[in-house]
This record gives C-alpha cells, sequence and structure tokens, in this order.
C-alpha cells in the first residue's frame, strides 16, 4: 500500500470551509490513501502549531483567514504569485524544505477557461471591481493571461492604487465604474457586494457590450443580481463557484501527485 498522505485546511475560524468536502471527494475518486481536515489555530499558535504538524507526517496545507500573510512569512521558499498576492493559501513539503504558492490565480483563470471556453483574455480590457486579497492574486492571474489593459477600482481608491503593480493597470474613482463600461470586455466583481446578507453591487451595466463576459466571484447566491442582469440583457456569464474549486487542484496535486478534475457531483456537492 502506498504512504498514507496527510493534509489539512488551517484557519480560524475554519468550520465553514469547504476545502474538506473538495479534498476528501477527490481522494476517493482518485482512490487515494490520505486524508484531508479542517484544523483550528489560533493566530498566536500559528507557526509552532504548523511546525508540529509537519513533524507529524502531514504534506501540506491549505491556509485561509486569517493565517495567509504568517504562512508567507514561515516558508523558506515561495513562489512569484504568492510573492506578488502577498499571501500563501498552499503549502507544501519537498525534501524537509517548506514551500508556499497561492493558487488562487490559476482557480481564477480556470474557472473563465473551463466555463466560458474561447473566452480570449487578450481581446480587450478587463474592469475589476474591488481591491482585497481576491482582487490582487486576480489581477496578477489577468496580467499573465494577457489581458492588454485592467481598470481597477474600488470604494478606497487608495487600495486599488496600492494594487496597479503594471503600467496595464489604471485606476477609476469607484462611482465612475458606468463610464466606462463601452469598451469592456471582462467585468469581475471581487468584492462581497452581492453576497448573501452583504449590500448589493449597485451598476447598471446596459452599456456593456453584449459579448463582454461577467464574471462574479461570489457564490453565495450563485447567480448574484449582477450575473442575472448580464444574464437578462444576454452576456456570457460565469459563476463564482469554480474558482473555489479550481484554486484547490494544484494543492491538490502538489501533496497526492495527481492534477485532478472538477466534474458536475463536485460542484453539486460544495453548493448543497
Ligand atoms: P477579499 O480578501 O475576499 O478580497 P477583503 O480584502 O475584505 O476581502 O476585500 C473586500 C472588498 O470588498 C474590498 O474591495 C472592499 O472595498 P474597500 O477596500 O473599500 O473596503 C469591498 N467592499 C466591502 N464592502 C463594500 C461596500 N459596502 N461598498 C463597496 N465596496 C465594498
Amino acid at each position: 500500500m502506498s504512504k498514507f498522505i496527510k493534509a489539512a485546511v488551517l484557519g480560524h475560524p475554519v468550520k465553514h470551509s469547504k476545502s474538506p468536502l473538495i479534498h476528501n471527494y477527490w481522494i476517493k475518486k482518485y482512490g487515494l490513501n490520505g486524508s484531508y481536515e479542517a484544523i483550528d489555530i489560533m493566530p498566536q499558535d500559528f507557526e509552532k502549531d504548523v511546525k508540529r504538524l509537519i513533524d507529524e507526517g502531514y504534506s501540506g496545507f491549505n491556509c485561509t483567514v486569517p493565517h495567509k500573510e504568517a504562512a508567507l512569512r514561515l516558508c523558506d521558499e515561495i513562489d512569484d504569485t504568492a510573492r506578488t498576492t502577498g499571501a500563501v493559501n498552499t503549502i507544501y513539503i519537498k525534501d524537509g524544505v517548506i514551500k508556499g504558492t497561492n493558487t488562487d490565480a490559476f482557480g481564477y483563470i480556470e474557472n473563465i477557461r473551463e466555463n466560458a471556453r474561447g473566452f480570449d483574455f487578450s481581446g480587450g480590457p478587463a474592469l475589476v471591481l474591488g481591491a482585497g486579497g481576491a482582487a490582487r492574486a486576480i489581477i496578477y492571474g489577468l496580467l499573465n493571461a494577457g489581458t492588454p489593459k485592467i481598470i481597477l477600482t474600488n470604494r478606497t481608491r487608495e487600495k486599488a492604487e496600492n494594487l496597479a503593480i503594471d503600467p496595464r493597470i489604471s485606476v477609476i474613482d469607484w462611482h465612475n465604474k458606468e463610464e466606462v463600461l463601452e469598451e469592456v470586455h471582462l467585468l469581475t466583481n471581487t468584492t462581497v457586494l452581492g453576497m448573501d446578507g452583504k449590500p448589493a453591487l449597485e451598476i447598471d451595466i446596459k452599456a456593456l457590450p453584449k459579448t463582454a463576459l461577467i464574471n462574479d466571484i461570489v457564490y453565495a447566491p450563485l447567480y448574484t443580481p449582477l450575473l442575472q442582469d448580464g444574464s437578462a440583457q444576454g452576456n456570457p456569464i460565469v459563476t463564482g463557484i469554480g474558482m473555489l474549486l479550481h484554486q484547490a487542484r494544484p494543492a491538490f496535486a502538489k501533496w497526492f501527485e495527481e492534477m485532478p478534475a472538477v466534474d458536475h457531483d463536485l460542484e453539486r456537492m460544495v453548493l448543497s
């Protein structure tokens, strides 16, 4: 029998995490010998507890709120994605070296590649709403995917300016976002607006070309008002659940040496 592989998501709180559902689904689907748990770790214990878990034989971890920056500091080596996003969501151990990466940019881009087949990232400007942690990863993904121009807007303009890490990024005021819609090829909401329990995202998207792709990273509800408006006026849309599912794939591959696929049963299970 092959070696038993242990992995876990580390967070505080961590009970709400969907990661155990996703990774255990794949462990079973691919007939692998391993486990994936959720472990609640207090911020002050992060480094000590991670080192103890590694000593206990864990192959790696996902790190979620509030540990993503602490994870970056703890790693012996990080890659460009983690460095640019300023956060590590995946830790894996290779020959005793603690390595860190961030799979959110991959998850974002793959979600669109899988669910808007033929979409050309280089085909025109992207309008990105929001400048939090998710936006940081998404911008990195879009730049690498060949997006020629990113228009970034956030309620707090300064945070958007801090994310303008490339000459292809321009920042506009939050209240001016409807004025640029005519030139937009991809519209992505990375804010929490439109999520169950959060305020609505107020934007009139009539001026958006009908070919423009609309994506929301909010997946509760799955069809946010933004996606419903887009669909009603004939725009192609991509929901947010795929970003969660696809970001898990490269992490799983690091630990279990098997690149898993997202399928409908997994999506249904995570949404139910
Ligand atoms: P995440 O890491 O998931 O991106 P975050 O860092 O808390 O989460 O970012 C949340 C995003 O939602 C930010 O862009 C935030 O805007 P501010 O930077 O101005 O806070 C945005 N957001 C949250 N509530 C908002 C609101 N009521 N109106 C507009 N934007 C809002």
